[in-house]
C-alpha cells in the first residue's frame, strides 16, 4: 500500500492522494480544501480529519502548523439533536 492510499477524511471518503493533488494546484488552507473536497463537512465536522489535513498543509507549504489557518469552525462543534436546541434538553423521540 502506498502512503497516498490513506483515507484522511473518513466521513467524506477523501484520500491523501486527492488532498496532495489539490495542494499542488495551489489550494493552501483548510477552507479551500473543504470547499473543493468537502473535507471537514461530514458528521464529525472535521474532528477526525482537520488535524491530519493541517499537518499535511504544514508539510507541503513548509509553514509551522500554528501559522496555517485552521478553517472556520461553526457551532455546534459536535452534532446534537434538534430537540436539544429547541427545548434545551434531550427529548424522548417516542
Ligand atoms: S473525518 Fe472528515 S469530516 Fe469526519
Amino acid at each position: 500500500m502506498h502512503e497516498n492510499d490513506v483515507m484522511i477524511c473518513r466521513c467524506e471518503e477523501v484520500m491523501l492522494e486527492e488532498i496532495r493533488a489539490w495542494i499542488e494546484k495551489g489550494y493552501s488552507n483548510f477552507d479551500e480544501l473543504k470547499r473543493i473536497l468537502r473535507v471537514g463537512m461530514g458528521p464529525c465536522q472535521g474532528r477526525g480529519c482537520r488535524d491530519i489535513l493541517l499537518r499535511e498543509l504544514s508539510r507541503a507549504t513548509g509553514k509551522p502548523i500554528g501559522e496555517i489557518n485552521p478553517g472556520t469552525i461553526r457551532p455546534p462543534v459536535k452534532p446534537i439533536k434538534l430537540g436539544l436546541c429547541a427545548y434545551g434538553r434531550e427529548v424522548d423521540a417516542k
